[in-house]
């Protein structure tokens, strides 16, 4: 039976010390603070945008949310954007996705100044975490990592295998084990023999986005299993991409959701903004 490794308890962690490291710039009469922007009315966006203001409150980083109409125009949003770059009170951006039809989310995460680009979106930070030399790093894999951590998990000549080469996940979760010396394989919708790869896992990272997507014949006895999925089903109910019950059963360690990568997820954000903080 796998070990739990609570997402919950790692978070408050992280959160802790980001806290108190924001009470230390605070008494420096350094304030921090963080810009989210939001357009149309997406309900998944808006429960996500609302989870980190108050993660943001908790740690004492002002939030600012800028919530823009559906039908807004590309010049207005790279405006915004213009604006909130040169806004001394606002040390972090973040434009939540996805993004109306309308709008060209690579030309907006472009005009995002890199030193306040905490979701790690930036091709110069992008380009920064391939050669290993990163101020920010994507939320997500990021807090994968420290789960990893968490549990003691030495990543060095393990078989990693990823499951989604999302630019958000997928990738750069891959080059996060590389660097730590895991010997790392990607697979996608257009992998052939999935299960013949994924069975090779010692430590197997599901970002798929299918519920219950990962089942137990799929998994190595003894595997690390980490579940990113945040999918609904059919009662509405948060669920990942793992067959929990069944795979818990053959993994050594293994993530649940909800209380797994999610809160992880949240904490790094606050941590990103700290850290821009810190270099502005
Ligand atoms: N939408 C879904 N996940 C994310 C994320 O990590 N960052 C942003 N900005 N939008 C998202």
């Amino acid at each position: 039976m796998a070990i739990v490794i609570n997402g919950k308890e790692v978070a408050a962690k992280v959160k802790e010390e980001v806290k108190e490291e924001v009470k230390l710039l605070n008494a420096n009469g350094i304030e921090v603070g963080l810009a989210v922007i939001i357009v149309g009315d997406n309900p998944a966006s808006r429960v996500y945008v609302n989870n980190k203001k108050k993660d943001c409150e908790e740690v004492g980083i002002h939030s600012y949310e800028y919530a823009l109409s559906d039908d807004t125009t590309q010049s207005e949003l790279l405006d915004l954007i213009k604006k909130l770059n040169n806004d001394k009170n606002v040390n972090g951006i973040l434009v939540q996705l996805p993004l109306p039809k309308q709008l060209d989310e690579k030309e907006v995460l472009n005009a995002i100044d890199p030193n306040k680009d905490v979701d790690a979106f930036h091709p110069v930070n992008v380009g920064k975490i391939m050669i290993g030399d990163y101020s920010f790093l994507p939320c997500t894999p990021a807090g994968v990592m420290e789960l990893i951590h968490s549990a003691n998990i030495d990543v060095s000549g393990k078989h990693c295998v990823v499951i989604g080469r999302s630019n958000i996940v997928g990738k750069p979760m891959s080059l996060l084990l590389l660097h730590e010396h895991g010997t790392v394989t990607i697979c996608h919708s257009r992998t052939k023999n999935i299960s013949e790869i994924t069975k090779q896992a010692d430590i197997l990272v599901a970002a798929v986005g299918i519920e219950k997507f990962v089942t137990a014949d799929m998994v190595k006895d003894g595997a690390v299993v980490i579940d990113v999925g945040m999918n609904k089903n059919a009662e509405g109910k948060l669920c990942g991409d793992v067959d929990y019950l069944s795979v818990s059963e053959k993994a050594s360690y293994i993530t649940p959701v909800p209380g797994g990568v999610g809160p992880m997820t949240r904490a790094i954000l606050l941590r990103n903004t700290l850290t821009a903080a810190k270099i502005q």
